[in-house]
């Protein structure tokens, strides 16, 4: 008796485990068999006194093992069922407009390179761009900066493997070099691109940040295309009433070199902070490149001229977008850039 009892309970369980259930109507009748309030089970339940004591806990454990199995297999089918099922019953309304995308934003430095690159693509510029990682030659040495030139200390940098030969660049000069190696003039190119400095990052300077350099070799190119080309920018990126200067100053790869100053104002607080008291901002270092960069490149310095000028495009950002901490632009901190998506 008590051996047909465990064998009923062994079937129901090898029932339980391979009852095929795919329809609606499949996990009814499992149901109704296996976990309703009349379920097979159940009986087999009151049949425990017909059971010798020393096999009762074994049929109870048996017994309970199949009530169990029947009950988690019913609930799992039901619980995908009803997910399916959830899927499928979405009230779909194909007239509703569309959920919106929520529209990212160009970062600010972008959108400033953007404005620069075009200004000059339109009076013939071409865009070119070039590595990071730089030697020595073109990070210095060509651009009249010899090792132990006291200028090497305005564009310190980092260098790679502890050894001075290979670096992080230090200015987009460096593609000045390359261009002039590899191309004869006329030569009329911008360089947009990243660079790095050994600074301390504080919030008016970091140790990598943009800039887009400027070259123009030709016969005959003088100081004062130069200065009618950087108006013509300035007029461009700042409007057509801007008032610019050029301050004398010092590069090693230009003579003679320029500060150029566009004329801000000086109304407001922020006008004197931001031009230190004085209505100028400084924008760009330029000046005529000196013949000695262009020979150390293999150019005829007799037959050509030329100018070159570059400046930082953060520091054209934070003063259009009135930003008082270069370290936003790095951060990429959402509800800053979040406040660019109009801009273009
Ligand atoms: N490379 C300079 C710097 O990083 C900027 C500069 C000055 C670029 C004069 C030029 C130039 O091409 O002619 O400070």
């Amino acid at each position: 008796m008590a051996t047909s009892l465990f064998d009923q309970v062994r079937h129901l369980i090898s029932e339980i485990e391979a009852t095929t259930i795919e329809s609606d109507e499949e996990l009814e009748a499992f149901r109704v068999r296996f976990v309703g309030s009349r379920n097979v089970i159940k009986p087999l339940f009151n049949k425990i006194k017909d059971v010798t004591p020393e096999l009762k806990k074994e049929y109870g454990k048996l017994l309970n093992e199949a009530k169990n199995k029947a009950e988690t297999r019913y609930l799992e089918i039901k619980a995908s069922k009803d997910k399916k099922g959830a899927g499928e019953s979405i009230d779909l309304d194909l007239s509703a407009p569309g959920e919106p995308f929520p529209l990212g934003s160009h970062h600010p430095v972008s959108i400033v390179m953007n404005q620069i690159v075009d200004i000059f693509k339109r009076i013939g510029f071409t865009v070119v761009e070039n590595r990071e990682i730089e030697d020595e030659w073109h990070n210095f040495t060509a651009l009249n900066t010899p090792e132990d030139h006291p200028a090497r200390d305005m564009t310190d940098t980092y260098y790679l493997k502890n050894e001075t030969e290979w670096m992080l660049r230090s200015q987009t000069s460096t593609v000045q070099v390359h261009v002039m190696e590899n191309n004869k003039p006329p030569i009329r190119i911008i360089s947009p691109g990243r660079v790095y400095r050994n600074e301390t990052v504080s919030a008016r300077s970091h140790c990598q940040f943009h800039q887009v350099e400027g070259l123009y070799v030709d016969e005959g190119v003088s100081f004062a295309d130069m200065k009618q080309v950087l108006y013509y920018f300035a007029q461009e990126l700042y409007g057509p009433d801007i008032k610019i200067r050029l301050r004398p100053s010092y590069f090693p790869f230009t003579e003679p070199s320029a500060e150029m100053d566009v004329y801000w104002g000086l109304k407001t607080e922020d006008d004197y902070r931001m031009t230190k008291g004085s209505g100028w901002l400084e924008i760009m270092g330029c000046g005529m490149v000196d013949p000695r960069v262009l020979e150390l490149c293999g150019i005829d310095s007799e037959k050509y001229t030329g100018f070159a000028f570059g400046m930082g495009i953060e520091r054209q950002a934070m003063r259009k977008y009135k930003i008082n901490d270069i370290r936003l632009l790095f951060e990429n901190d959402i509800r800053f850039l979040k406040q660019f998506v109009a801009a273009f």
